[in-house]
Parts: C-alpha cells; sequence; structure tokens
C-alpha cells in the first residue's frame, strides 16, 4: 500500500504546563522511551533496530540506527492523501504587487519530484554534495528537497557571503554542483548572485561539475557553457514522479557552515532520522501550530532557522508555512504587518535585530494593520532585550499574545529552551524551560562543576545527547570534538552563558567564546581578524564585539599599520572592502581604530578583555592591567577611542 494512505500521526503536543512537566519527567527518565514513542509517529521504510546509543568522549551518537527513512516522504507524500490541496509553501514575493505563489502539497512534491530526477540525471546521487546560493524563492525549497529526495547532500550558503567565502565553503565540502539564481531582489536592488558564483569559479572551484542557473530576473549574465546550465531547461520535461532514496537514519541530510572562535566556518553535520524527529516535535509544541494555521518564519533557508523552521519542521507537521523573498522595511517599516494581516498569519517567527531595527521606525507602521490572526510571536537568534521584548508584547502581540523566546543553535538543529505557546510562563527576556527530552546545565566557569540548585548561572551544557544534535563537523572530527565536548568533559559545551532563576527559569546572557552576534549573524572574531589581516599594509588587527542598538552586537576592530604615512580615511575603506571581499558585507567593522600596539599577555595572548570593556566605553572598572606586557597601549587606546 503506498504510504501516503496511511492516517498522519504526529507527535505529541502538549497542552498545559502540568502536562509540560509530566512529559518532561517522562523523557528524561526514560529518553529513549519517549523518543521512540514520538519517532513511531512518522513513516519509516524500516523501523530502527537501537534507539540511541551515544558516548560524548568520541563524541558518537546514533539515533535510530538500522532506521530506513526518507524524510521527504514524511514532509511530502505522507500528508497527500488527507492535504494534498492545502498550501504547503506560500511565497511572498519582494514586490508587494508581485504575485503571491502559493504551493499545495501536491504541487510541491510533484516538483520536488521533478528536481530530484533533474538532479539525478546530472549525475547527482546519494552522498554527494551540493551547494545553495539562492535568493528566498520557491525554487529554492524545491531543490533543497530534492536533494533529500535522493540522498544527496545540501550545503546551503546565505547569499550574502562573498565569493570567497562561497568558493572556501563549496571545496571545504567538495560539493559537485552549485545551484543559483541569476539574480536576488531585496528591496529596490537586484544583486548579481550568478556573477558572485562566476567569481568563486574563478578562485577556483574544481570539483563543481555543474552550476545549475534559476532565472529569477532574467537580468545579464554571464554564461560558461562548460559548466552553466539552465534550471527551468533541466527540470521543466521531467516526472513529477521520483522514488525516494531509503536512507539510514544515521546518513547525512545536510551540512550548514557557521563560525567559531578560531580558524574558519566548520561545516555542522546534521542527519536524517533524529533531525527529523526533533525538528516536527519542536515547531509544534512550542508554535502549537493547529491544522488550517498559516505560519511565517521571517529566517532565510541559509540559516539553520530557515533550515529548521521554514522547510523541515513545517512540512513534517503539514503546516503551511510562509516564504518572503524581500527585506522588512521595503517599502517601508510596515511590510512585516502588511503581509501578517494579508495572509492572516497565525504564528509569526522572527529575530530581535529586526524588532528593534522595525520599533525605531515608530509604532504607527505597525499599529495600521489588523494583527488579531496572531496567536503566537517567536523570537530567535540572540538575547531579547527587554525594551524590544515589551514592544514585541504590546504593538505586535498587543499584549494578548504569547512570546516563544527560543535559544538554540545550528548546532542543536532545533529549539532547545523556550516557551510553549501560551503553556508557559513567560518572564521578559528568559528563554524559559527546556523543551522536553532536553537535559541542559550550569557549569562553574572556573570549577568546571555542574552548578545544581537555582538560582544559578555558569557556561550553558548539556548533559545528555538529543535527536537532531549535531554528529560531527564535515572532514575534521577532532574539530567537532575540541570546540564542542572538550570545555567540559562528558557534557555538550554551547559556546553560552546563562543564568536559571528561582523558578528554574533560564535567561541566556550570550557568548563567552569569541564569537559575536550581529544582526543575529553569528560572526568569529578570529575570521574578521583574517579578513583584515589580508589588507596589505595591515600589521596586525584584533576584533571585539560591542553593544549596538539595533544590531545587539556591532564589529569594533582595533589595526595595527605598518610603517610609512597613510591616509587613514582611504585605509578605513580598503579595510572595509577586503573584508566584503573575503566573508561579506555582514561582517564589515562598524568602528576601527587605529592603534599603535595591542594589550597583550606576557606570553603574547591579546588581552580582549581590556579591547571589549574600551569598545564597550566601560572604563572603570578595566581589571588588573599589571600583568600586561605593555599596560602603556592600554591607555593609548582609551585616548583613540572610537566612540
Ligand atoms: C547562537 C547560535 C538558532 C538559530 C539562529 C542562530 C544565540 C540564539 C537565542 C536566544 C539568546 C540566542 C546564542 C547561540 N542565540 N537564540 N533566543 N536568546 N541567544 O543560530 O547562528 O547557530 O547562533 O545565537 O548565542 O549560541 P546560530
Amino acid at each position: 500500500m503506498p504510504v501516503y494512505n496511511q492516517p498522519v500521526k504526529l507527535p505529541v503536543q502538549i497542552q498545559s504546563f502540568d502536562e509540560y512537566q509530566e512529559v518532561y519527567a517522562h523523557s528524561v527518565s526514560k529518553p529513549e522511551n519517549f523518543w521512540a514513542e514520538q519517532a513511531d509517529t512518522f513513516y519509516w521504510r524500516k523501523r530502527w533496530d537501537k534507539t540511541l546509543e551515544w558516548n560524548f568522549t568520541d563524541p558518537d551518537v546514533k539515533w535510530f540506527q538500522g532506521g530506513k527513512l526518507n524524510i521527504t516522504e514524511n514532509c511530502l507524500d505522507r500528508h497527500l492523501a488527507e492535504r494534498g490541496d492545502q498550501a504547503a509553501i506560500v511565497f511572498e514575493p519582494n514586490e508587494p504587487g508581485d504575485p503571491v505563489i502559493t504551493l499545495s502539497y501536491r504541487e510541491l512534491h510533484a516538483e520536488v519530484c521533478k528536481t530530484a530526477n533533474a538532479l539525478h540525471e546530472l549525475g547527482i546521487g546519494k552522498g554527494d554534495r551540493v551547494c545553495f546560493y539562492m535568493p528566498m524563492v520557491p525554487e529554492l525549497a524545491i531543490s533543497v528537497l530534492a536533494c533529500a529526495r535522493i540522498g544527496a547532500i545540501h550545503s546551503v550558503v546565505f547569499a550574502g557571503f562573498s565569493a570567497q567565502a562561497l568558493a572556501d565553503r563549496v571545496n571545504d565540502a567538495d560539493c559537485k554542483m552549485i545551484i543559483c539564481s541569476d539574480y536576488n531582489k531585496r528591496g529596490a536592488k537586484n544583486i548579481p548572485v550568478k556573477q558572485v558564483v562566476d567569481e568563486a569559479m574563478a578562485i577556483g572551484c574544481s570539483t563543481i561539475e555543474t552550476v545549475l542557473v534559476h532565472k529569477n530576473t532574467g537580468g545579464d549574465i554571464t554564461w560558461d557553457p562548460s559548466y552553466d546550465l539552465w534550471y527551468h531547461e533541466q527540470v521543466d520535461h521531467q516526472s513529477s514522479e521520483c522514488e525516494a532514496e531509503a536512507m539510514d537514519a544515521e546518513d547525512v541530510l545536510f551540512i550548514l557552515y557557521t563560525s567559531g572562535s578560531t580558524g574558519k566556518p566548520k561545516g555542522i553535520v546534521h542527519t536524517c532520522g533524529g533531525y527529523m524527529l526533533y525538528t516536527a516535535f519542536s515547531f509544534l509544541n512550542v508554535f502549537q501550530y493547529q491544522p488550517g494555521d498559516v505560519y511565517w518564519c521571517t529566517a532565510d533557508i541559509g540559516w539553520i532557522t530557515g533550515h529548521s523552521y521554514i522547510l523541515y519542521g513545517p512540512l513534517l507537521c503539514g503546516a503551511t508555512s510562509m516564504m518572503f523573498e524581500g527585506v522588512p522595511t521595503y517599502p517601508d517599516a510596515g511590510r512585516f504587518w502588511q503581509i501578517c494581516e494579508k495572509h492572516k498569519v497565525n504564528q509569526f517567527y522572527t529575530a530581535p535585530t529586526a524588532i528593534r531595527a522595525l520599533m525605531a521606525k515608530g509604532d504607527e507602521h505597525v499599529e495600521k494593520y489588523d494583527l488579531s490572526d496572531l496567536k503566537v510571536i517567536g523570537s530567535v537568534g540572540e538575547p531579547i532585550n527587554e525594551e524590544a521584548w515589551e514592544w514585541y508584547k504590546e504593538k505586535v502581540g498587543r499584549n494578548v499574545v504569547p512570546i516563544v523566546d527560543t535559544w538554540w543553535q545550528t548546532e542543536t538543529g532545533g529549539m532547545m529552551i523556550s516557551g510553549l505557546g501560551n503553556y508557559s510562563p513567560q518572564k521578559a527576556t528568559f528563554a524559559g524551560y527546556p523543551l522536553p527530552g532536553i537535559q541542559p546545565c550550569l557549569v562553574g566557569k572556573e570549577s568546571i562543576k555542574e552548578n545544581k540548585g537555582n538560582p544559578a548561572e555558569g557556561l550553558l551544557c548539556v548533559k545528555f545527547p538529543w535527536p537532531s544534535m549535531l554528529r560531527t563537523t564535515w572532514g575534521d572530527h577532532e574539530r567537532c570534538k575540541n570546540t564542542y565536548f572538550s570545555t567540559v568533559p562528558g557534557m555538550y559545551f554551547t559556546g553560552d552563558g546563562a543564568r536559571r532563576d528561582e523558578n528554574g527559569m533560564y535567561r541566556i546572557v550570550g557568548r563567552v567564546d569569541d564569537v559575536i552576534n550581529v544582526s543575529g549573524h553569528r560572526m568569529g572574531t578570529a575570521e574578521v581578524e583574517n579578513a583584515i589581516d589580508e589588507h596589505s599594509r595591515v600589521v596586525e588587527s584584533a576584533v571585539v564585539g560591542y553593544p549596538h542598538d539595533i544590531k545587539g552586537q556591532g564589529i569594533y576592530a582595533y589595526v595595527i599599520m605598518g610603517p610609512g604615512s597613510h591616509d587613514l580615511d582611504l585605509i578605513k575603506q580598503e579595510i572595509i572592502a577586503v573584508v566584503r571581499k573575503e566573508i561579506g558585507p555582514i561582517a564589515k567593522p562598524d568602528k576601527i581604530q587605529f592603534v599603535d600596539a595591542l594589550p597583550k599577555t606576557r606570553s603574547g595572548k591579546i588581552m580582549r578583555r581590556i579591547l571589549r570593556k574600551v569598545a564597550a566605553n566601560e572604563l572603570e572598572n578595566l581589571g588588573d592591567t599589571s600583568t600586561l606586557l605593555n599596560p602603556e597601549a592600554v591607555e593609548s587606546i582609551i585616548a583613540g577611542r572610537d566612540i
């Protein structure tokens, strides 16, 4: 019997705080039973033999070993009988007047199959890597799912990254194909993305056999017949049926690059079975999605939020998920709210940086729209400050809609600490309680011991595996071990610091490593320094984050120049240009201060603590500077600070 004639079952949907407490208690006392019960609601080609095997030393985590599945059968085929004609994806274009595109589950299924067949024909098979560099258009969703359909591994690169950054990611994963568009529409601009791909190819992407180009604007592009092909010419004539590849639960589903405190970004690896289970489970519970609701996450599919909560989580649950091509301020700062009204959005999910930016544009932009369909509003990506939380609650939520502040990471695959719709206690700036199955803890910075009891604070760690956790970092398992499993032996270390209040609610304080969060974009300070150092006249640089009203954190760069006289304004422009070229515009410094020396310890380490304080203009308490190799450097840095 075809799979889609089975009634669709979904994981448990918790509907009160008491129920949360019961389910949570069960989930941590018998984690394997709990997750096996939830996993049984999906369609498996073959049920698994062993629910969980793990250690956090190697690390080695395997969920549902022996199980066979294809995530797209669960996202698409399984829904056809019950909701084939319901909208799966609703696409709102950049231009408010342009037509909305709605893909029903049946249409999305057909489109995914056609693209999957085209990919097959172009020599893409199970385990091959396909890189994406595209705008938020339906073809992106379709072709990402097409990869999953045939067992190819997708690696989506946010289309704001530079050619160099794209080439680095393509080469790290030895991708065989890039799928891109000709141009991206973003607000009033058309961005030549194919040109960036051409530049990446010129830098060198030797494993790329094909660049598949989606015609988005039809603007002029250059064409290299040795590898360029039009997407529509490959896809349009294909059959709308494509047998899904039966994947092992632990086969790789995708790679997604993210920044850490050292070196180049690393490819976080997620696998099929556990990721499927946890994204669906968390989506259903945090957003309290009900059949018929319209759900909208404003993230880009280039980030994990888009993977888990535009595509996989919602589609697994048979939801209607919106995709927005544009930006929050085009044509004006009311666009988000106009879209919410137009599509009668029920669940809305965005980032604090967007909330702060829109808040600054004035209340009139939000007050003129009818937002009465909203039932849950979410926040993700960075700590939400109290002012933004209150504004979101009052102006968008009209004081009646619950805010879910969802803490998680690229590495966690899904939301870890968050309220569940209206069923959890609310406290401004607190993400709240862990989801069922998630066992967070706080570890003392110095003692490296768990701080039990409430209240408490420390390094935020997780003690026990959860289904959607990262399995490795692509091509470098040692790096995974060193980054996440070595700081606190036996635990997953998140890189964040957190506090727990007397009731056990968590508040995320922010990163405790050299990672900064600029407008919700995660950046390694070392990565930005390496880019700045590419400037031929720069001798050394040090980058720190500083508090920024809209972006959360801004990028402050201290730069030492080589000998000779310099036109410093010109050099600043050049430094910004180098960073744009090496990483992309999102990494460009907000402030650049030229210095003669950087404060260093006797062992030659830059004292970033001091640089952070100066950048934040917090000069009262610089701490002990007497152990520095060059305490005089601090004085001159303070004198020349950019405020
Ligand atoms: C880092 C992860 C998770 C999807 C988007 C970001 C910060 C994320 C919150 C939140 C406070 C948050 C953390 C985390 N972060 N959500 N609700 N409250 N901080 O994913 O790019 O992997 O970044 O974002 O510092 O470690 P990411």
